[in-house]
């Protein structure tokens, strides 16, 4: 159930595309912005912008109080100390970070296992993939039994054994929709230093670290309707305080002399350099704007949408949908047309309805050929579809996505 007005919060949703009224399906790849984040950024860069923590002039101490602000907000909604929050440029940047700080601090050394999934997007894969080779750490992926690509828990449960030192996993895939039970993987391995790319899980739900013992959380506030270029690295003080930074300069230090370095408290020791101020303005107003609405009804209201687009997509008999088809399939539908290529279906799309959805590899290549080899399609591209929901969709949107789908089938035939 949606919220009234609602969709008057982002302006974006006025637009025309090639004639139609936008619809807006990609939500997976980078969340709309409501009117509240791109005005606040604006109101912040217009009267109260200047550099954090270094100055002790008015506007600094209020750019400096805005942005610890957004920093404890961040905290109250994963159940976490202030401290623990450390700002990135994203996702990526956060997963990057922990590895090479693992390698730097020895908290990860030759012979360790670490162990991923290989519905991973890449950045929650090479990085440790890289490093395995480079540093001579051994590196695993769990496959996949289920319905395509659909990860079940006996699928870690085959790993215990090992006794990995890190596990890293999504927490929703982004190719196949599933959201990962991480209560349960955390029993499976209660020992070892967990690792959860909450980067489309974030957006749906709120993750209480705490609950689920995560010892690293990570996530982009872009794809939860904050800006881009900013993300969160969340991680257990008793981890953090041990871990050598991964990046050196200003504002990280206590005391620099000619011969050493001390580090500054957390969580600043892991954030060299100016930061992005306004990024992290924006991203605490977002974090509010969905509070405000709630995230059992963001998640509801997506989980509606999902099951919808489900039941009528797969009535359609020349279309594969990836990933389980049960309740643990949220936000993202991962598709293709039998005899049409992706990247073809995402044009028309656009072109003739005004559709924004994703096609590609998603960053999933690995994953790719798991989905071909359990394909039924006539040639299957190493790639998918992938229309993605978000509380600002609405079941029309999926009626006229299924029309599209159903209009480039017979233009292709
Ligand atoms: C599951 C997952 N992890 C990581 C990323 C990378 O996020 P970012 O590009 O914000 O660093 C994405 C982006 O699509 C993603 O879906």
């Amino acid at each position: 159930m949606l919220l009234k007005g609602l969709l008057d919060d982002f302006p974006v949703l006025q637009r025309t595309i090639n004639g139609k009224n936008l619809i807006y399906l990609d939500s997976a790849a980078s969340s709309l912005k409501p009117s509240k984040v791109v005005d606040k950024v604006a109101e912040f860069y217009s009267y109260h912008y200047a550099n954090v923590h270094r100055a002790v002039h008015t506007l600094a101490s209020e750019s400096t109080e805005m942005m610890e602000n957004s920093r404890s907000n961040i905290a109250k909604l994963l159940n976490a100390e202030s401290e623990e929050i450390v700002f990135t440029s994203g996702t990526t940047m956060s997963i990057n970070f922990i590895v090479e700080s693992f390698v730097r601090t020895g908290i990860l050394k030759k012979n360790d296992a670490v162990l991923v999934t290989a519905v991973e997007h890449h950045a929650n894969f090479v990085p440790w993939l890289r490093m395995s080779k480079l540093h001579g750490f051994s590196f695993k992926a769990v496959k996949p039994s289920g319905r395509f690509g659909e990860l079940l828990i006996d699928d870690f449960a085959q790993f215990t054994g090992e006794n990995p030192k890190i596990l890293a996993i999504t927490g929703h895939s982004n190719v196949t929709g599933q959201v990962i039970n991480i209560k349960k993987i955390r029993e499976l391995f209660p020992d070892t230093i967990l690792i959860v790319d909450g980067a489309q899980l974030l957006p749906h739900n709120k993750v209480d670290v705490k609950d689920l013992n995560i010892d690293f959380l990570v996530f982009s506030a872009h794809k939860m309707l904050g800006p881009s270029g900013i993300g969160v690295l969340y991680g257990k003080k008793k981890l953090l305080e041990k871990m050598e930074p991964f990046l050196y300069g200003g504002e990280m230090i206590d005391k620099v002399t000619l011969e050493d370095v001390t580090f500054n408290v957390l969580p600043y020791k892991f954030e060299a350099g100016t930061p992005h101020i306004a990024g992290i303005v924006g991203f605490g107003v977002a974090v509010d704007y969905l509070n405000s609405i709630g995230f059992e009804n963001i998640s509801e209201h997506v989980s509606e949408l999902t099951q919808y687009a489900i039941d009528k997509i797969s009535k359609l008999d020349f279309v594969e949908i990836y990933g389980p088809l049960n309740e643990e399939h949220h936000a993202i539908l991962s598709f293709n047309i039998d005899g049409v290529h992706p990247h073809d279906v995402a044009h028309m799309l656009d072109q003739e309805f005004g559709i924004a959805v994703r096609s590609g590899h998603h960053c999933a290549q690995p994953l790719m050929s798991i989905l071909k080899d359990e394909s039924k399609l006539s040639l299957f591209p190493n790639a998918t579809c992938r229309a993605s929901f978000y509380i600002y969709n609405t079941k029309d949107d999926i009626d006229i996505l299924v029309d599209g789908i159903k209009f480039v089938k017979r233009w292709f035939s």
